[in-house]
């Protein structure tokens, strides 16, 4: 029933020839971080084809910026790698993941329901000759209009009268949207069993007949007053689990058995019931897959999520070490974060797929060096003070760590809150986790306070936290800042490429001062190269302008925006562009004030390049 001899490798290569000669065109996977920056990551295949479902880009025209031209064809395969921290603490059971590959297939008005169906089951059951336990459809949703898949059960029958069918709810079987808003819809999964007995969903079917303004949270609620809109042309997107793939194909009890995770699970040994391992094994293909994609550690963002992963591994390799050597635990074991973040290079750089990670092994290895070291000089102290919460909650019989505490050791010892989770899980204790929370409110809402004490004495004419003005005078030299300010962000992306994203920024009548992710130093050939795109388009006297739009059109435009700004329900787009061509030179969400014509910045010179924080440049920049 098996297929014996197919490793992952040719699984995947299976899925994208299969759907290649059944008409679709092979992407190439797309970054974890997505271009879209109201996700933080990319958790899906379908991230990068999102316009293509809402009709805003055309496959057969739109030059797609992964593949350097139009698809040509309505149907697109991938391989595609995601990252989910939503199922950061499933890691350890024998099924969830962060970083996994999904193999999917799409259509932008190709095929529908019917097609989509027909293929994955004959992929399963002919291709890979697996059996399938059971697919699941929606049973429908009045409160958001939506009816029972009928249509999908149907099909299904069709195929395979025998093939048990459940229904379930919008929580399991209605896709999207990601991020602020996009395409969703109804969706048939498709479970197979493993060698445990367990169900394990392994494809899911997404049917893309709506797109919904809105989160999927205000979806679920009910209660945000946007509507489903009916998409123009209908759109499959699916998703499959490489991992997962493998593990039925081979017969496996678990994921962390399968040849893709084998260097690893080698290389550990098997504490906790092999728990330890599997979380340390995970979390090192999910540094070097986010290192190697650009991100770097830090406190922010997609920075502070490797910092978080490499925190966790790093505990937990010393407690097998710790095992090895206080209970002789039998070898192998003994890896360090190093060798296993080399294992993983070195298995995925040999891939056809991945082969930039062999050149970008140094960088890696190095930039996990340094973290390692940065948390070094905390842990020891930050692991007294954990092993004393953890010995007093057991003398005073509370079994419960505060809060407070946990706050303390996440921000003071650079903890990652995971670990502490797991170390209580290991010692028996709990943690409060709620005044956890209510402590990191609190710090926020006091160092807000404190950025408008800081500047509220001075009578401010303008402070909008960016921009600071006392009188008119000051007024006009930070308006003239702020739109090159625009322009400094949109020519770092154009020299440095667009993993630059702001970080902050704060502009006074002295100076601008921006901070953007980037993982090293500017050369001075990089820096002239900024200032001269700067300067170039002030000298053409481009046009500023503003668009008012509700949010999720604007996030529709190509507009950057500020992640860690809360926006209204309307939001201006300020665009600088040059009248005659057409031609935008930057486009971004913002309150303004700008000027109305890039000349009247005068010029523009940057004079100040420096570190900020681990992975975060500061730009500081006058003009003159
Ligand atoms: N986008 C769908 C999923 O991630 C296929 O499950």
């Amino acid at each position: 029933m098996y297929i014996i001899g197919m490793n992952s490798s040719e699984i995947r290569k299976k899925f994208l020839q299969f759907f290649a000669k059944n008409g679709h065109t092979i992407v190439p996977s797309s970054s974890l971080i997505p271009d879209d920056p109201s996700v933080l990551l990319t958790t899906a295949g379908v991230q990068q084809f999102k316009p293509y479902y809402t009709g805003e880009a055309n496959p057969m025209t739109a030059i797609h910026p992964n593949f350097g031209k139009p698809f040509g064809s309505k149907n697109v395969v991938s391989v595609q790698k995601c990252f989910r921290t939503s199922d950061i603490d499933e890691v350890g059971d024998d099924t969830h993941l962060t970083f996994f590959e999904m193999l999917g297939n799409f259509s932008f008005g190709g095929y529908f329901k019917e097609e989509a169906i027909r293929l994955a089951y004959e992929f399963i059951t002919k291709e890979m000759n697996l059996k399938i336990s059971y697919v699941t459809i929606f049973e429908g949703l009045d409160s958001i209009g939506v009816p029972e898949d009928k249509e999908s059960q149907e099909i299904w029958k069709k195929l395979d009268p025998s093939i048990k069918i459940r229904k379930e709810e919008i929580e399991d079987v209605f896709w999207g949207p990601t991020g602020n808003s996009g395409p969703c819809g109804p969706t048939t999964e498709i479970y197979c069993t493993n060698a445990n007995g367990q169900d394990v969903e392994i494809w899911n079917l997404v049917f893309n007949e709506f797109f919904f303004p809105g989160s999927r949270e205000e979806l679920l609620s009910g209660t945000s007053g946007k509507r489903l809109e009916k998409l123009k042309t209908p759109g499959v997107d699916t998703g499959a689990g490489l991992e997962r793939l493998v593990m039925i194909a081979h017969n496996k009890k678990n994921i962390f058995e399968t040849d893709l995770f084998a260097p690893l699970m080698h290389a550990l040994p098997t504490l906790h019931g092999g728990w330890s391992a599997r979380i340390a094994s995970d979390h090192a293909r999910g540094i070097v897959f986010l290192i190697g994609d650009g991100v770097m550690p830090s406190n922010k963002n997609h920075g502070y999520i490797v910092r978080r992963l490499i925190r966790r591994v790093i505990p937990h390799l010393k407690l097998q070490s710790l095992a090895i050597i206080q209970e002789g635990f039998a070898p192998p074991g003994h890896s360090t974060i190093k060798d296993l973040v080399e294992k993983v290079i070195e298995y995925y750089g040999r891939l056809d797929m991945y082969p930039y990670l062999l050149d970008k092994k140094q960088e890696i290895v190095r930039v996990i060096g340094e973290e390692q070291e940065r948390f070094f000089n905390v842990y020891n102290k930050g692991n007294n003070i954990l092993t004393k919460l953890i010995n007093e909650a057991k003398d005073n019989q509370t079994f419960l760590i505060a809060g407070i505490d946990i706050f303390r050791l996440v921000t003071t010892y650079g903890f990652a809150l995971e670990w502490i989770k797991d170390k209580a899980k290991l010692t028996g204790v709990d943690l409060d986790l709620s005044g956890f929370e209510r402590e990191f409110k609190k710090h926020q809402e006091i160092s807000r306070a404190g950025q408008e004490k800081k500047f509220g004495g001075h009578g401010l004419l303008l402070d909008t936290g960016e921009l600071k003005a006392a009188d008119e005078e000051e007024l006009k030299i930070v308006t003239r800042l702020h739109t090159a300010t625009h322009l400094l962000q949109a020519a770092l992306r154009k020299v440095l490429g667009p993993e630059v994203t702001q970080e902050g920024s704060d502009i006074t009548a002295e100076r601008t001062r921006f901070d953007f992710t980037f993982s090293r130093k500017l050369t001075p050939e990089e820096i002239r190269k900024v200032e001269d795109f700067v300067n170039e388009a002030i000298r053409r006297d481009l046009r500023v302008e503003f668009q008012e739009m509700p949010y999720e059109e604007a996030i529709r435009t190509d507009a950057l925006y500020f992640f860690k700004e809360k926006y209204p329900a309307r939001v201006k787009v300020y665009s600088v562009r040059d009248p005659k061509t057409g031609e935008v030179f930057s486009r971004e969400f913002c309150g303004g004030p700008h000027v109305t014509h890039t000349a009247e910045i005068g010029r523009f010179h940057i004079t100040k390049e420096e570190s900020s924080s681990a992975g975060v440049r500061r730009i500081r920049g006058k003009i003159v």
